[in-house]
């Protein structure tokens, strides 16, 4: 059986086939979270990107995602995708429903991961929100995967 790490790494080199050399951010993002839920499948609730307002540099807007519909804007430094935001870290929460405050786009959401994706200049981009109906479904394997996804994405 194929281990969670080769599946990362299998779905990361087929994500930066089809982006390789391409100059839309968003065509990339919508490669990724469409590889990232075939390769996942149901144990990805919610899988998609909030984009860096380039207007505003402080909030963030929902960008290219699978799953069910998504609240538009958050703001930097609010519920987990706006701190990974404001800290540029990955944000790995096993029960959103005690992260203070959490933005509850769906309330079926039970755990989440969120990774900040950095473009070639350093600068922070969007962040990458995986959201599963389970608690705890995400662990540092999940959080090296995703990593490894998102350092490639913007950069190749
Ligand atoms: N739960 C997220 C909001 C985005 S959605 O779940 C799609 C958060 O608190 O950042």
């Amino acid at each position: 059986m194929t281990s969670k790490a080769e599946l990362y790494d299998d779905v990361r080199k087929q994500i930066v086939a089809v982006v390789t050399g391409e100059t839309s951010h968003t065509a990339r993002y919508a490669t990724a979270s469409c590889l990232l839920r075939e390769t996942f499948g149901d144990r990805y609730f919610w899988t998609g990107f909030y984009v860096v307002d380039p207007a505003k540099k402080t909030e963030l807007v929902v960008g290219p995602y699978q799953g069910t519909m998504g609240c538009l804007r958050i703001p930097f430094g609010k519920g987990v995708c706006g701190v990974a935001a404001a800290t540029g870290e990955t944000q790995l929460v096993e029960d959103v429903h005690a992260f203070p405050g959490h933005i509850a786009c769906d309330s079926r959401s039970n755990s989440e991961i969120v990774v900040p994706v950095f473009d070639s200049k350093g600068e922070l981009a969007a962040v990458l929100d995986v959201d599963s109906t389970e608690f705890g479904a995400f662990d540092t394997e999940d959080q090296a995967g995703l990593e490894a996804i998102c350092r490639d994405l913007l950069t190749v």
